[in-house]
């Protein structure tokens, strides 16, 4: 009998120099360097760098490969305005793949060397937080922004959203945000993404099933289920009975649980400082006070952690982002990981073809 690894539990399928999760320390690396180093020391351009090509870029690199992620940002001409118009009561995340998928298939040729993927990467990177901020502001009746080849990632998807570019202080906030949700070895999306482009398939199609993968509520979906239980909890007093009362009737709580961190997400001690930091902005103390007695109540009861959607939640609601757009924050951070995973698997391809125990009805024939 062949063992079964539901889940793909405990399963090594590659290797990889993008990433390093360390259970033992609660630690991730980007290529070598603890994420927690990275995040206010490097923009999140500096880190999409690292991620691509191994290493930092010298400063005339760095500000070379800028200055080409600005270049990249769509015009949003009619034909996009069209198409996001008419899907602007869509899911974000609907949208998004949508647009995604058809960013891919116009204008640019089948081409599969190196420079062609890194093109393409940086065309996703620059074009992914333009396609949102504009969905964003069709959904709520106001006029699209288009993107300012001026500012930087975060300045310029926050001034797309907002019309007005929040302090420095925020932008800085959201930029940390992006760092953290740019990578993380072979979760869900990304080994969708890897599964695809595996076959030799166009990053477009490995990008779409990886967005298709992120939407799910046990994977990048749970900012958004985060945010709509903390609504629905309402106020610090209530929270206990409510995680209590889930627990009882076995629901799963979201933005809790992981299944390579036991004792602490990597993510979660940055991300909950920069909630606290945005609370403090906001002069709004109720979701993180929700949050810590969510967090201790979950400890005591059934010693599971935070993961890195339970701080990400209320921060990007307190930013003043919809909720349904949690989720397409975490992709515009994603594709950055997701294209250095690409073009990893394209380096030293082999199929993915894993096999299955077959359990159904034995052979049997239609005489
Ligand atoms: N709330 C309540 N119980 C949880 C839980 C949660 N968020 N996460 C895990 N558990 C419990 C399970 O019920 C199970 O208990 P049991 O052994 O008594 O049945 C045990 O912990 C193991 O959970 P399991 O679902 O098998 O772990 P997994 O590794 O397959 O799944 C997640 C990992 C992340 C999908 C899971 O923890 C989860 O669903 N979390 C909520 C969604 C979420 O926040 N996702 C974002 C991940 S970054």
């Amino acid at each position: 009998m062949q063992t079964v690894r539901k889940g793909l539990e405990g399963v090594v399928v590659d290797e990889t120099k993008i990433s390093q999760i360390i259970p033992e320390t609660s630690s991730l690396l980007y290529r070598g360097y603890p994420v927690t180093e990275l995040v206010g020391r490097l923009s999140f351009e500096e880190v999409v760098y690292l991620l691509w090509y191994g290493d930092l870029a010298n400063p005339g690199d760095q500000k070379e490969f800028e200055k080409k992620e600005r270049k990249k940002r769509p015009y949003l001409d009619q034909n996009v305005l069209t198409f996001l118009q008419s899907m602007k009561d869509s899911h974000p995340m609907d949208t998004l793949r949508t647009i995604m998928s058809y960013w891919g298939a116009i204008g640019y040729p089948w081409d599969d060397s190196r420079e062609e993927r890194l093109e393409k990467s940086l065309r996703f990177l620059a074009a992914a937080p333009v396609f949102v901020a504009a969905h964003f502001r069709l959904k709520n009746r106001l006029k699209p922004i288009p993107p300012n080849p001026k500012m930087s990632f975060s300045e310029n998807f926050l001034t797309m959203c907002f019309e007005e570019t929040p302090s420095a202080e925020v932008v800085q906030l959201f930029d940390k945000t992006m760092i953290l949700y740019a990578e993380h070895s072979f979760n869900a999306s990304t080994f969708a993404a890897r599964v695809i482009s595996s076959t030799t398939a166009d990053m477009a199609s490995a990008l779409t099933g990886a967005i298709g993968a992120l939407k799910g509520p046990l994977h990048g979906g749970a900012n958004e289920r985060v945010m709509h239980m903390m609504k629905k909890v309402d106020s610090p007093r209530a929270a206990e009975k409510w995680i209590l009362k889930a627990l009882k009737n076995r629901e799963k709580v979201m933005g809790f649980g992981h299944r390579i961190y036991k004792e602490q997400d990597s993510r979660v001690p940055v991300m909950y400082e920069c909630a606290q930091r945005m609370a403090h902005i906001e002069q709004n103390k109720k979701w993180m006070e929700i949050y810590d007695i969510m967090e201790k109540t979950m400890r005591r009861e059934k010693n599971i952690c935070p993961n890195v959607d339970l701080p990400a939640g209320p921060l990007y609601y307190m930013m003043g982002f919809d909720i349904d757009m949690f989720t397409p924050l975490f992709v515009i951070s994603r594709v950055s990981g997701w294209c250095a995973h690409i073009m990893e698997q394209r380096d030293n391809n082999r199929i993915i073809r894993p096999l299955s125990a077959y359990t159904g009805v034995e052979s049997r024939s239609l005489n």
